[in-house]
């Protein structure tokens, strides 16, 4: 490597400083490691500050006869089966230990009377399982783990986009990016990488996601060798602000029917009634997003093409003390007092169960050295996610993540920067410049989300999806075209969308392709030409990089342990009853 570029050395770099990347810097500093935390926004920002309801552990604070066992069989059970049973079984049995490290380490969570961390409904969760600080648990997890990890020592590289994991021979040895302020390109050297960049919902037009979840951690990865797992499950929200217009798809927290929210079509109908008698409101989030959307569909939608989720029954007292966002949020946003009416809601797309695929126990991808936790990741909620799950999650894999990287650097000789590598990546970058007719990021990215959400969206079926499958092989062509034929690389952000694209076609492509294959409907995948599960398990979709460039998707047997037959089985028997 020549002193071309500014080098920064560590043992393990983690790319995302949300929940899971920071549960991950602090487990691999705690480890004696040099750690890198490299933030596409600033610290603090990452889109786990947006995850407002719980977080979920069978702490059995409120509901004594809550277990570890119960909370595995619900994550099955929403997953459709096609979890991975050992990260399942491992997050249900050390979710409790995170939840309560977090609390030593400073976080305040609200309380019970007789001073538990107080934990409420969710849907899908037998019982009240998820911890949470009002409607503002993500921001407190946050600021807990950021105070945390700052004093240990953490180097944080903030407003920094990685575009390239940079590689040695077949193990990882790196990452190349730039400084979103100035351009100015920057290398990182490191034994171990962990990704941890959380989601790809900005390729659709109505999403919670932040802009900055355009699945740059799936693509770094998948570019660089790792196989996807299951991408064709995308959880969409059931409830997202419908109005005003700027703010569509903006989360209402799941709480607020967490808290006794109902859901109500123009007609006054309480209609979960007719889609999940039992469950209602609470049923799993697949059911309620395809419940509003077939109200809305077949007309008895609200003003502005949602439902209504009324909370006003409870009280305006009860209200602002267990939902003091969502009270703001509207206020000031929509200009609805939620404590006196209902809010207009709708589905939105919200989070990828599918992503990287990871040993369960360290969370190593194929590829030696790369390591993958939290959204980016796969496997964990098979074919749809339980609210609350998400939280749990990255702390419990993100320490894992921490910990197996950490080993792994430990015992790992000095990896090369290639420096052709290097320059191939900057010029990938400064080739976005200067482009004859150069395609304009802004118009190719409307039309992906546009794309996406029409055809790839809740319901699906093959001839849509076969169109969508085309018009993304166009739009790569496009994207090899896109560019920016003014200003420089000082403050662009047409430049960073640039990149961003390319990472959002790599996911887009997965989906597609993956939601073509799979003729079943299972989760949060709803095929409208095949209504009905094919057979019990199921089968994963692995999506890997054939030579040549070619994106290839395989289904692959799903491996079952005897103890998850034995407790889905149970549970069954005891649904039945
Ligand atoms: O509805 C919510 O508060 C979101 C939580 C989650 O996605 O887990």
């Amino acid at each position: 490597m020549n002193d071309k570029y500014e080098t920064h050395e560590h043992d393990v770099i983690v790319i995302g400083a949300g929940g899971a990347g920071l549960r991950a810097a602090i487990e691999c500093s705690a480890m004696g490691m040099k750690t890198a935390l490299i933030c596409k926004s600033l610290l603090g920002k990452a889109h786990t500050v947006m995850a407002e309801g719980g977080v979920a552990a069978a702490l059995a604070n409120v509901d004594s006869q809550d277990s570890w066992q119960t909370h595995f069989q619900d994550t099955i059970f929403g997953g459709k089966y096609l979890n991975n049973w050992r990260m399942a079984e491992i997050h249900a049995k050390e979710s409790p230990d995170r939840v309560k490290e977090l609390e030593k380490w400073g976080a305040v969570f609200d309380r019970t009377s007789d001073g538990k961390i107080i934990q409420r409904p969710f849907g899908g969760h037998t019982y009240r399982r998820l911890a949470h600080v009002g409607d503002r648990t993500g921001l407190e997890m946050i600021r807990t783990l950021q105070d945390k990890g700052i004093h240990q020592g953490i180097d944080v590289y903030m407003e920094c986009t990685i575009t390239r994991l940079l590689k040695d021979g077949d193990r990882v040895c790196g990452a190349f990016g730039y400084w979103r302020e100035t351009g100015r390109f920057v290398v990182f050297k490191a034994k171990a990488v962990i990704l941890a960049s959380g989601g790809i919902c900005k390729m659709y037009r109505i999403t919670s996601n932040s802009w900055e979840s355009t699945g740059d951690g799936i693509a770094l990865g998948y570019n660089a060798g790792a196989q996807l797992l299951d991408m064709e499950f995308l959880q969409f929200h059931p409830t997202g602000m419908v109005w005003p217009p700027g703010v569509q798809g903006l989360l209402v927290t799941e709480a607020v029917r967490g808290e006794g929210g109902i859901l109500r079509n123009n007609k006054n109908e309480r209609f979960m009634e007719k889609y999940d008698p039992k469950r209602m409101e609470l049923s799993t989030r697949d059911v309620v997003a395809r419940s509003i959307y077939t109200e809305v569909k077949e007309g008895r939608g609200s003003p502005h093409g949602g439902c209504f989720l009324d909370i006003s029954h409870r009280g305006a007292e009860y209200v602002k003390k267990k939902l003091p966002s969502m009270y703001h949020q509207f206020k000031e946003l929509a200009d609805v007092d939620i404590t006196t009416g209902p809010m207009e809601v709708g589905p939105t797309a919200h989070y990828a169960m599918g992503g990287i695929k990871v040993d369960a126990e360290t969370c190593a991808t194929r590829v030696p050295g790369l390591y993958a936790a939290g959204e980016c990741s796969g496997g964990m909620h098979g074919a749809n996610r339980l609210g609350g799950n998400s939280l749990s999650d990255l702390l419990v894999f993100g320490r894992r993540a921490g910990m197996a990287a950490s080993e792994y650097a430990k015992n790992a000789k000095p990896a090369n920067i290639d420096s052709a590598e290097v320059e191939n990546a900057a010029s990938e970058m400064t080739g976005f410049f200067g482009r004859p007719n150069a395609e304009d990021p802004y118009k190719l990215h409307i039309d992906l989300q546009t794309m996406m959400e029409s055809l790839v969206g809740i319901f699906r079926e093959e001839k849509d999806l076969t169109v969508a499958v085309a018009k993304l092989e166009e739009f790569k062509h496009r994207a090899a075209n896109v560019g920016i034929n003014e200003g420089q690389r000082m403050f662009n952000p047409g430049w960073h969308l640039c990149k961003d694209l390319r990472n959002m076609l790599v996911c887009a492509e997965a989906v597609a392709r993956a939601a073509l294959l799979r003729k079943e409907s299972r989760g949060a995948h709803s095929r409208l030409d095949y209504p009905k599960y094919d057979d019990y398990w199921g089968e994963h979709n692995v999506v890997s990089e054939k030579q040549g460039d070619a994106m290839h998707v395989e289904p692959c047997p799903v491996v079952q342990a005897p103890n998850v037959v034995a407790l889905v089985e149970e549970k069954k028997a005891k649904e039945k009853k």
